[in-house]
């Protein structure tokens, strides 16, 4: 039996499961004050969802999507990302006709992709994704970067760089495409098989090939900027405006052409700049897709989101040593001592809880020194020391952790007590 973790997977143990539920409260308060509702959709999909939405001349759908046949022949795929199935699910439930338009919608959940696992890369991930739908404002864009920004901020992040793009409307990306393909086609041949395939099909990919990177072409090749038509260009110009206007810092990159099709008009990516941080160091990626929803069987709708995945967020507060105080004590630990002390400390236990404190025992019957050390490495606020005598008198020891200070309390009295105490 192999009783290893998969590759590319990795258990998150309850000590740091306390820094990802307080990084998901940050993102959940986040979203909130900007309107954004959490969509919950299936893990798997049919295999046509990404291979459609997500683009079939794409790394993700080429060699990196979790795909199986299910017991009635049904082809299936993991998710690899969330933005393919948050569309098919606005056109499934016609959200286009919902009242409050535009769609602000949400997303925090596991994917998968089958890649060369290394730091910052895995095979599951969890990526939280927004997704904006029904709004071609330009305001929208810069709400959408504002808000993947502010969430790098909430955790603590400094070292971030905003890299911003225009891939323009479908016309200006045609006239660039046939741009790239003029360009590239004479000397297709020095590039791998990849970038051949990706000549006809989507030139716009080789900009984006990790084995050619450093070919000469790479450097020469027609920048989509200078093909923007004037409604892109204007475009482009306003989203600029309003993050100037937000006091948003970011560069302006050519080459940022994003790993999946669906993109046209901005494209953005948020990298960390912290030293220490890995070879990888893009944060958070998204842009706009219109089109997409069209590409479901929806009506014309135009769309803006991002993604970015937990684990980089975690590794870039690794890389800057942030420091997060959680608040995990736990009110009560009781320390028992005898048979009868313990027989008792069932029903105090129990009523300690049903009085919504959060309240443990010792279950291993061990000496009264073992029991207050577990306490302390608990961080208990208080311990309740119950022995024979304490409890034939009717009263029990409290002791405040903090202070030291120990009280003798009424066994009849106690939940009165310790209730007054947390006020
Ligand atoms: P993406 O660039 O493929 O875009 O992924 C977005 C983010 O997911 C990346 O920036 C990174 O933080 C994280 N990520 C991707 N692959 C891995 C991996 N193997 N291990 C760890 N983290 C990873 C999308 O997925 C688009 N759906 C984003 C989007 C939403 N565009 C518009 N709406």
């Amino acid at each position: 039996m192999n009783v290893k973790i998969p590759r590319g997977t990795q258990d998150i143990l309850p000590e740091q499961v306390k820094l990802w539920q307080w990084i998901e409260a940050k993102v959940r308060h986040i979203t909130k004050k900007y309107r954004y509702e959490e969509i919950r959709t299936p893990i798997f999909e049919h295999t046509e969802i990404f291979q459609r939405g997500v683009g079939d001349t794409t790394d993700i759908v080429q060699k990196e999507m979790y795909s199986f046949q299910d017991r009635g022949g049904r082809d299936l795929t993991l998710r690899p990302e969330g933005t393919a199935s948050v569309v098919r699910s606005f056109v499934e439930n016609k959200m286009f006709g919902h009242p409050n338009q535009p769609i602000k919608l949400y997303y925090m959940g596991p994917m998968f992709r089958y890649e060369r696992p290394q730091s910052g890369r895995y095979r599951q991930f969890v990526q939280f994704g927004v997704e904006a739908l029904g709004s071609a404002d330009p305001a929208i864009d810069a709400e959408v970067i504002a808000l993947a920004l502010e969430i790098y901020q909430a955790v603590g992040l400094k070292n971030l760089n905003l890299v911003i793009n225009s891939l323009g409307d479908i016309e200006s990306r045609l006239k660039h495409r046939e741009a790239l393909i003029n360009h590239f086609k004479p000397r297709i041949g020095e590039f791998c098989k990849d970038c051949q395939s990706r000549l006809e099909k989507n030139p716009l990919r080789i900009l984006d090939c990790k084995v050619d990177r450093e070919h000469e072409l790479m450097k020469t090749a027609p920048s989509i900027l200078d093909y923007l038509n004037e409604d892109s260009q204007e475009y482009f110009a306003k989203v600029r405006q309003y993050l100037d206007q937000l006091g948003v810092e970011y560069t302006v990159d050519p080459t940022l052409v994003r790993g999946l099709d669906y993109y046209n008009q901005t494209t953005f990516e948020i990298m960390s700049s912290a030293p220490g941080f890995g070879a990888i160091t893009t944060l958070c990626g998204g842009g706009r897709y219109n089109g997409l929803v069209e590409e479901f069987g929806g009506p014309e709708t135009p769309g803006i989101g991002f993604a970015l995945s937990i684990e980089r967020l975690i590794a870039a507060m690794e890389a800057e040593q942030v420091e997060v105080a959680f608040d995990d004590q736990l009110d009560f630990y009781i320390v028992a001592l005898g048979d009868k002390a313990k027989d008792y400390s069932v029903k105090l236990l129990a009523d300690l809880r049903n009085n919504g404190f959060s309240a443990d025992r010792d279950y291993l019957d061990r000496k009264m020194k073992a029991q207050l050390k577990s306490a302390n490495r608990l961080n208990a606020k208080y311990t309740i020391i119950i022995g024979e005598d304490e409890l034939e008198k009717g009263e029990v020891q409290v002791k405040n952790m903090e202070s030291g200070e120990q009280k003798e309390v009424k066994l009849a009295e106690f939940i009165d007590v310790v209730q007054q105490w947390s006020k």
